[in-house]
C-alpha cells in the first residue's frame, strides 16, 4: 500500500522540529485515519504539496510513515496535537459500516462523537480547524439534491452518529468545516475496503447468481478526486478565514450497486449474465433512498474534477484482481 515515501515523511518530521516552522505554519495538517480509505489518498494529496507540513495518525494499520494514535485515549491524543500544533485538523478517521454501527453502539459513539469532541478542544487550545469529513446518511434520502443547509434526519445509526459529531464540530467553533460525502471507492488492499468494491467479489463468480440492490440511488465517488477536492478546500481556507461551515462533495453519476457491478464487470470483460437485479430496499441498517449532495459550494473553489466511474474503478481494483 502506497501511503508516502519515507522521504517525504521525514521531510515533514524535520519541519516539525524546526521550532521556527513550528511558530509560522498556517499549512500544517494533522490527518486522522491516515490508513483508512480516504485517508491514504489525502495524506498522499497532501505530502505531495511542500508547502504542506503533513502528518498522519493511523491505529491498527500504523508503523512506518503513520503515528499510532488511538483516538479514544485523550493523552495521546492530547499529547500528538499539541505536539504537532497543526492548523488544520482533517479528521477522517470513523465507524463507517453502518450494520457495524447497529451492533456496536457505544464503541462507534467514543470514536465517531467522543474522540470528534477531544479533537475540537485540542484544535482551540492551538489554533486550529476542524475539517469533519461527514457523509449523506445524516439524511433521510426524501428530497435531494441537499444543500449544504439542508437539515439532517438519519435513518440510521450510523448517520445518527455522523450528524452528533457534525453538532459537535459546528457548536465547538464557528471556524470549523464539515465536508459531506457519499459512498466511496478508492485503490483497496481487500474488497471488503469500500462498500463498491466489494460487490466485485460477487462479480468475478460467474458460476452463481449474484443479487445486487438495484433501488436506492448512489453517487459513487473516487477518493483520489475527493482527496484532490479537500486539498483545495484547505488551500483556499488558508487564504480565505470565511470559508467555514458546511461542504458537500459527491460523483456526478447516479448508480444503484446493480449498475456498479455490471461497470466493473465489463470494464474487465467479465460475463454479466449472473449479475441480477434486486429492486426491493437493501436489508440490514435502513438506508436512504436518494441523498444527492449538492457540491456547487466546493465546485465554486475549483474543486471539479472527477474521474468516469469506469475508469477509477479498474484502477481501484487493480491490486484485487
Ligand atoms: N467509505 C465510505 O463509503 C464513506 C461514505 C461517506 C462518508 N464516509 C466518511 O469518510 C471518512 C473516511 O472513511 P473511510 O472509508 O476512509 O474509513 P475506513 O477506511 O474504514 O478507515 C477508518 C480509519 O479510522 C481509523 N481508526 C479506527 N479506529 C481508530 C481509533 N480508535 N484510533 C485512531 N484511528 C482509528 C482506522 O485506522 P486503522 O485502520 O489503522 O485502525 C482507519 O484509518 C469517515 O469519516 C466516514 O464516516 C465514508
Amino acid at each position: 500500500m502506497l501511503l508516502c515515501s519515507k522521504e517525504q515523511f521525514s521531510h515533514s518530521q524535520e519541519k516539525k522540529r524546526s521550532p521556527h516552522t513550528t511558530e509560522m505554519a498556517s499549512k500544517r495538517v494533522l490527518i486522522t485515519g491516515s490508513s483508512g480509505l480516504l485517508g491514504r489518498d489525502c495524506l498522499k494529496a497532501f505530502l505531495q504539496d511542500p508547502e504542506w507540513d503533513t502528518l498522519g495518525l493511523a491505529f491498527s494499520r500504523a508503523g512506518g510513515n503513520l503515528k499510532k494514535v488511538d483516538l479514544t485515549d485523550s493523552q495521546q491524543l492530547s499529547e500528538t496535537v499539541r505536539d504537532f500544533k497543526p492548523a488544520v485538523i482533517l479528521h477522517s478517521a470513523a465507524e463507517r459500516r453502518p450494520d457495524i454501527v447497529e451492533k456496536e453502539e457505544e464503541k462507534t459513539a467514543k470514536l465517531n462523537v467522543k474522540s470528534t469532541q477531544l479533537l475540537c478542544d485540542l484544535a482551540k487550545e492551538v489554533g486550529a480547524y476542524v475539517l469533519f469529513i461527514s457523509t449523506d446518511y445524516v439524511f433521510d434520502g426524501t428530497s435531494p439534491p441537499y444543500q449544504p443547509s439542508a437539515t439532517p434526519n438519519p435513518l440510521n445509526k450510523y448517520g445518527l452518529s455522523k450528524a452528533e459529531g457534525e453538532r459537535v464540530v459546528s457548536q465547538a467553533s464557528s471556524e470549523n468545516v464539515v465536508l459531506r460525502v457519499p459512498i466511496l471507492f478508492g485503490v483497496v488492499e481487500k474488497l471488503d475496503e469500500s462498500a463498491v468494491t466489494v460487490l466485485f467479489s460477487k462479480v468475478k463468480d460467474a458460476s452463481k447468481p449474484a443479487e445486487m440492490n438495484h433501488f436506492e440511488r448512489r453517487y459513487p465517488t473516487s477518493c483520489a478526486d475527493l482527496a484532490k477536492a479537500i486539498k483545495v478546500l484547505a488551500d483556499n481556507r488558508s487564504k480565505n478565514p470565511d470559508l467555514t461551515g458546511f461542504f458537500h462533495w459527491s460523483g456526478t453519476e447516479m448508480m444503484t450497486k446493480y449498475d456498479m457491478a455490471v461497470a466493473m464487470a465489463e470494464v474487465f470483460g467479465l460475463p454479466t449474465s449472473h449479475i441480477v437485479a434486486d429492486t426491493k430496499p437493501a436489508s440490514g441498517a435502513p438506508r436512504p433512498f436518494d441523498c444527492h449532495l449538492d457540491s456547487s459550494r466546493l465546485e465554486q473553489l475549483g474543486a471539479t474534477e472527477r474521474t468516469p466511474f469506469r475508469t477509477a474503478v479498474k484502477d481501484a481494483l487493480k491490486n484485487c484482481l
